[in-house]
């Protein structure tokens, strides 16, 4: 099948508006659900006429009410649902003795609840389309700690959620993956206010880069070549997998002496 309906959380921004892209190029529908309009309008500024081709819902994924409104628009406009993208996510920064507990709650009700809910809500959906793919996409911080409890924390529990749900809606024929990227330029650092300016933010790009077996941080681009395989038929026998796209920093170790690049 190559024409579906992909909903997409957070493609105003990002690995979400890559994904979006590349899956409307190829003939599909594709909504969008995310908050505020500046990030679309911003969107809109760097692809002109996108709004034509991407449908941008307003809505939190955390919020209960937001998400049964865009179950009605999904079911009034499109019938059914072939793909499930939780994309959309916070990054906080902080540990246990730093990060605020309305920060904690604020990180885990986004980047764990929102994706529970909107599943959940979604599901009649993709339940009525006879098969579907959610992808998730978590973090290399749920598999290692990063340098925020909450945002790896979050993402831990959504890669658990990925294997829950795998084997809960395989009978479905609802397959579930999460896609754990590394570090990849986008505005979630500088939107989020993890770091002060965009020149503290390149330093740490660049001290990063390093511990890159590869040599580079990720492009958006690099981790959408996953989400679309996983989206399509051709990974029709893939369900519950945790899937590293990250340049190969997890195999990273102090006793491999660094390359100069
Ligand atoms: N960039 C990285 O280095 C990196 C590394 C590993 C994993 N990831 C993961 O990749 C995913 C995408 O990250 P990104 O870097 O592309 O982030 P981004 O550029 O900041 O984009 C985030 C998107 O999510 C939306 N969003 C945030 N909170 C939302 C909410 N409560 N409800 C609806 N939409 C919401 C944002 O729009 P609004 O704010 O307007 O709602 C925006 O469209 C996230 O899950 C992130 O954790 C990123």
């Amino acid at each position: 099948m190559d024409k579906k309906n992909i909903l997409i959380s957070g493609a105003s921004s990002g690995i979400g508006l890559e994904v979006a892209r590349a899956l409307q190029a190829k003939g599909n529908r594709v909504v969008s659900l995310s908050r505020s309009s500046e990030k679309i309008s911003r969107a809109l500024r760097d692809f002109p006429g996108l709004d034509k081709e991407i449908d941008f819902f307003t809505g939190d994924i955390s919020s209960e009410e937001d998400c049964r409104s865009l179950f009605t628009y999904l079911e009034e406009h499109y019938g059914v649902l072939h793909g499930l993208v939780n994309n959309a996510a916070v990054l906080s920064k902080g540990s246990m003795e730093t990060i605020s507990v309305a920060d904690w709650k604020f990180t885990l009700d986004i980047n764990l609840n929102g994706p529970y809910i909107l599943t959940k809500t979604l599901l009649p959906l993709m339940k009525k389309a006879g098969q579907a793919s959610v992808v998730n996409i978590s973090s290399v911080a749920a598999l290692k700690p990063g340098t925020s409890v909450a945002y790896s924390v979050s993402k831990a529990g959504l890669d658990m959620l990925t294997e829950f749900l795998a084997g809960d809606l395989g009978p479905y024929g609802i397959r579930v993956n999460s896609v754990n990227p590394g570090l990849v330029k986008t505005n979630i650092h500088l939107d989020n206010q993890v770091f002060d300016d965009s020149k503290a933010y390149g330093e740490m790009l660049e001290k990063a880069r390093k511990r890159y077996p590869l040599g580079r941080i990720g492009e958006p681009a690099d981790v959408a070549a996953m989400v679309l395989f996983l989206l399509s038929d051709e990974a029709s026998w893939i369900t519950g997998s945790i899937i590293k796209v990250d340049g190969g920093v997890m195999v990273e170790n102090d006793l491999i002496p660094p390359k100069t690049r």
